[in-house]
């Protein structure tokens, strides 16, 4: 048997590498170049062409090399009898929770106005809020978002949480559902997205859900482009509704050069960092995941495919 591997990252060689080093024993084919399609039985995969998975009759299950899936649910011909996983990996919710915690004190403190300030070589205080009457809204309430709560209820930070079913998280109050989404917004000062991108969460932030935010409200979108319109957001950005974004995830990425936001000066952008999968901790989740479907046990953090998540 062998494992389908198909990784478009600059350091897929790393990838390889670690997973070589936790499954010694296996024959890994990178895709295009896999040989006989019938002798696949694990696929482990990012962003791979749609269709391509349909090729292989006698997988067991398909992994995705990150967090999110959307590429693998999107599939029109993915497999839908076979289990597709997500990683979930300790430290990738380690690296979304610095990357939250360091994005929301960035705005909380006031750092971009006193950067202007030193470029103009200009010393003025501006009155602080402290944490706990800064209120923090987090949208998505899976591994990420939990662990995002747990830091920055340790920050002291007020926090809401908000996600499709009903979750109860201590530090943190959390509602559900739809109807409570903009009741959630009316009060989160700085609202963070860390949900996955399903048929409900497409677009979820527009002109209305924007104007639910109080005035001054900012945006932070670890999640995907496509949960945010884009459109909406710079309208409300230049009305001076929103005070500013940090934005880690795009529609289109990279990034195309003409678009309006690189130069923004509201806006924050990184190259979609926030949570980067990481070889060397991925490597044993992924190959403990290949025994257990060779097994014949459930593999863990399956994706309902339904859902899309
Ligand atoms: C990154 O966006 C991931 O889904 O892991």
């Amino acid at each position: 048997m062998a494992i389908l591997f198909y990784c478009p990252w600059d350091n897929s060689d790393q990838w390889l590498a670690a997973l070589r080093s936790a499954l010694p024993e296996d024959d890994f084919r990178v895709w295009p170049d896999v040989g006989d399609p019938e002798e696949i039985d694990f696929a482990m995969v990012w962003k791979i062409p749609p269709g391509v998975l349909a090729g292989f009759p006698n997988l067991l299950a398909i992994a995705s090399l990150g967090a999110g899936v959307d590429a693998l649910v999107d599939d029109p011909d993915l497999p839908r009898n076979v289990p597709v996983t997500r990683l979930v990996d300790p430290l990738m919710a380690d690296r979304m929770a610095e990357y939250v915690c360091a994005t929301v004190l960035h705005h909380h403190l006031g750092l971009d106005n006193y950067g202007l300030q030193q470029s103009r070589k200009h010393w003025q205080r501006h009155p602080t809020t402290d944490a706990r009457d800064r209120t923090v809204a987090l949208l998505g309430l899976g591994q990420m978002g939990q662990r995002c709560a747990q830091r920055l209820a340790a920050l002291g930070f007020n926090l809401l949480g908000w996600s499709r079913s009903a979750r109860e998280i201590a530090g943190i109050r959390c509602s559900h559902g739809l109807e409570a989404l903009k009741d959630v917004l009316r009060q989160a000062e700085i609202a963070v997205l860390l949900l996955p991108l399903t048929e409900r969460t497409v677009n979820l932030m527009d002109q209305a859900t924007f104007s639910a935010m109080p005035e001054g409200g900012y945006l932070i979108n670890c999640s995907r482009g496509e949960c945010v319109v884009e459109d909406d957001l710079l309208a409300a950005l230049d009305s001076g509704h929103l005070a500013g974004a940090t934005l880690d995830a795009f529609r289109d990425e990279p990034l195309a050069a003409h678009s309006p936001l690189w130069r923004h000066p509201k806006v924050r952008i990184t190259p979609h960092i926030a949570s980067l999968s990481a070889a060397g901790t991925a490597a044993p989740i992924l190959a403990d995941q290949v025994r257990r479907a060779r097994g014949g046990q459930p593999v863990a953090d399956r994706v309902d495919i339904d859902n899309g998540y």
